[in-house]
């Protein structure tokens, strides 16, 4: 039985995120969506806020559970029996980081886990978090990016 971690800070999800739990869900016996709680970040969204939606956008998938964690990913996954990581690679430029990342936390957990990546669908290559709190800031329409009930929430957020 192979339980893989989607970690990040999805603040907030969005359709991108929900594409890589959607097709990794169909991977792995059982995915769990780690949620950073990291103070020093300021994230626009509580982490519980953060994990409350990602519950409500992954209430399709019975294999999928979402939780916060903090500290140190690859503890985390010690204490969780987790050995895989899964992370989506959208363009080029995510991959000089995500490989530092990726072959640090193998070095550091004594190449107890391994980083799975899975490319991002053309239709969300442009994707993230910041743009689409950078748009919904301006009070433009975010619905095309992330599921109708996150855009609500961002329009409350900056109303
Ligand atoms: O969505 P993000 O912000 O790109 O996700 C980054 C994340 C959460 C995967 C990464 O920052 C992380 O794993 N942080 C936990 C602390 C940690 O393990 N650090 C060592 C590797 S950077």
């Amino acid at each position: 039985m192979t339980k893989a971690i989607y970690p990040g800070s999805f603040d907030p999800v969005t359709y991108g995120h929900l594409d890589i739990i959607k097709r990794s869900s169909s991977m792995f016996d059982e995915v769990i969506v780690g949620v950073l709680n990291n103070s020093a970040k300021h994230p626009l969204f509580s982490v519980e806020e953060r994990v409350e939606m990602l519950i409500e956008a992954t209430k399709e998938y019975n294999n999928v559970s979402v939780i916060c964690f903090e500290g140190l990913l690859i503890d985390f996954m010690k204490q969780n029996d987790i050995s895989v990581i899964v992370r989506g690679l959208r363009a080029i430029t995510d991959f000089d980081y995500e490989l530092q990342i990726a072959q640090s936390n193998r070095k550091v957990s004594k190449e107890t886990i391994d980083t799975v990546f899975l490319t991002t669908s053309i239709d969300y290559a442009y994707l993230s978090s910041s743009i689409v709190r950078e748009y919904a800031s301006y009070g433009t329409d975010v619905s095309d990016f992330v599921p109708e009930f996150v855009a609500k929430k961002l329009e409350n957020r900056f109303r």
